[in-house]
């Protein structure tokens, strides 16, 4: 049907072509339809772009007579001209010689052009990527996640794949999903407990809440390495910042302490900040315009910006001083909720914020005892209306502490004797930190809602598509 021309040509090279292009074919997905007595417009977008290009159908021309019946969500493949539009605001348009019509739509298609909620496009997540807004946002997690790559392989990180399948719960908040093939209701009983030893792994296992414990061990033979890839939780909070199945990036780093693992997560944000700057311009136009007002400009600020840090002494001694009401009361040893983080970084350092040295009893067990016996040398980094994006840590080398903390914990050490090991043989100070993807996406795109940043969110209740 499509004579004469190879390959197709995507819509963002059309637009950016130097010159007339006398023959060229577009694939795409009708986004509007416009028509007059003696001309239809068709806006065309396959994906590669916010914007879409006109194809402008005249009156006994070739395809006047298909382009009459074609209807927005209709998939089609045109064969023309690109050239000069005289339009404003496009540089160019195509004058078709052939229209093709692939698949077809009709009018219960649920992406009219009116604007739709959020909420409704979360109902036909299959269907919400045809809609300029996921388009921005999908393209932009896709530079993202190899801009994420770049930073590592560029600093010499080596890129490890951990399991998604564990028997360690690596956070010890008791959130993971269980993986088993024991039929539930005929699961073999000891003691009237199901005996874990008769499943599959012949231990209790569960998916992965993070990469951290074995990115540990791979530290402890390659120096810097990283973790790209899904984590679990069942935690059951339906916020708009929790997801039961998220991304999280986790660099290790042998060698280094507190300082420099947060010297790389603010080089690691500014990185990738300008990365989005640089290669996804129009899209971060569109959220400016229309989900977050002056975004652009944060983002600018950020990629040149030094990171305030506070310890977390400091950050309860602050909020106190604040004479501000809180819902849940701040004191030393309490941990922090969501209204004291907007708190400290809205209103105290009204930009991004590392907090450090929390007390052992609210962070997790692998994490270093700093010389006060009472604190951990811990860090999270928090932002303006997102919250927590990293938590990271110097992780506990010394093998006695380390068993110490477990125990107090409630962790037998012989059921970790393979991390404990790396404390016994060769051990050096670690450091390393998560950045949980769709919540710095949520900042990089001023999105409100983390199932707005996934392609398919898992939260609770909800596992649909
Ligand atoms: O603070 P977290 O629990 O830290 C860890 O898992 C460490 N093992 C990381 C490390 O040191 N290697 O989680 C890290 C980040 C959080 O700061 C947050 O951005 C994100 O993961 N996160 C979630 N994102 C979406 N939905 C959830 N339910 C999340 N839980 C954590
Ligand atoms: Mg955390």
């Amino acid at each position: 049907m499509m004579p004469n021309v190879e390959g197709r040509v995507r819509v963002r090279e059309a637009l950016q072509a130097q010159e007339a292009i006398e023959a060229i074919v577009i694939k795409g997905w009708v986004r509007t339809v416009r028509r007059s007595k003696d001309v239809i417009f068709l806006a065309l977008n396959d994906g590669s772009c916010l914007a879409n290009l006109q194809i402008v159908f005249a009156q006994g021309k070739p395809g006047f007579e298909e382009a009459a019946r074609v209807v927005t969500g209709a998939c089609v493949a045109v064969e023309g001209s690109l050239v000069a539009s005289p339009a404003a605001g496009q540089s160019w348009e195509v004058h078709p010689r052939n229209l093709e019509v692939l698949g077809e739509a009709d009018s219960d298609y649920p992406l009219q052009k009116k604007r739709h909620s959020f909420e409704y496009l979360r109902s036909i997540a299959h269907l919400r990527l045809r809609s300029n807004a996921f388009g921005a946002v999908f393209r932009v997690r896709n530079a993202l996640s190899f801009a994420i790559h770049r930073f590592f392989q560029e600093r010499k990180f080596l890129y490890v794949h951990t399991p998604v399948i564990t028997a360690n719960d690596c956070e010890g908040a008791g959130e993971m999903f269980r993986v088993t093939t024991l039929d539930p209701t005929g699961a073999p009983l000891e003691d009237g407990k199901i005996d874990w030893r008769k499943d599959f792994f012949g231990q209790r296992t569960g998916l992965t809440v993070s990469g951290q414990l074995q990115g540990e061990a791979f530290a402890g033979a390659f120096g810097d390495i990283y973790t790209f890839g899904p984590t679990f939780r069942a935690e059951n909070s339906n916020t708009s910042r929790h997801a039961a199945e998220f991304w999280m990036i986790e660099p290790e780093m042998a060698f280094a302490d507190l300082v420099e693992d947060c010297r790389l997560a603010a080089d690691f944000l500014r990185y990738l900040c300008r990365y989005a700057l640089e290669h996804c311009r129009d899209d971060l136009a569109f959220f400016d315009e229309r989900i977050e007002k002056g975004l652009v400009a944060k983002l600018e600020a950020l990629a040149q910006a030094g990171f305030e840090t506070m310890s977390y002494t400091d950050a309860v001694a602050e909020l106190q001083k604040s004479g501000q009401k809180f819902d849940y009361p701040v004191e030393w040893g309490c941990d922090r909720q969501s209204e004291h983080e907007r708190f400290l970084t809205e209103q105290v350092v009204k930009g991004p914020l590392f907090v450090t040295d929390y007390p052992k009893e609210i962070k997790a067990f692998y994490m270093r005892l700093n010389n006060d016996g009472r604190t951990v040398a811990a860090m999270d980094c928090l932002v303006p209306r997102v919250g927590e994006i990293i938590g990271g840590s110097q992780r506990e080398e010394r093998r006695n502490v380390l068993e110490e903390r477990m125990r107090d914990v409630g962790i037998a050490p012989q059921s970790m004797g393979w991390y404990l090991d790396l404390r016994r043989w060769g051990s050096c100070p670690h450091a390393g930190f998560g950045l949980g993807f769709e919540r710095f996406l949520m900042y990089v795109t001023g999105m409100s809602n983390i199932r707005d940043v996934i392609p398919f969110p898992r939260t609770p209740g909800n596992a649909a598509f």
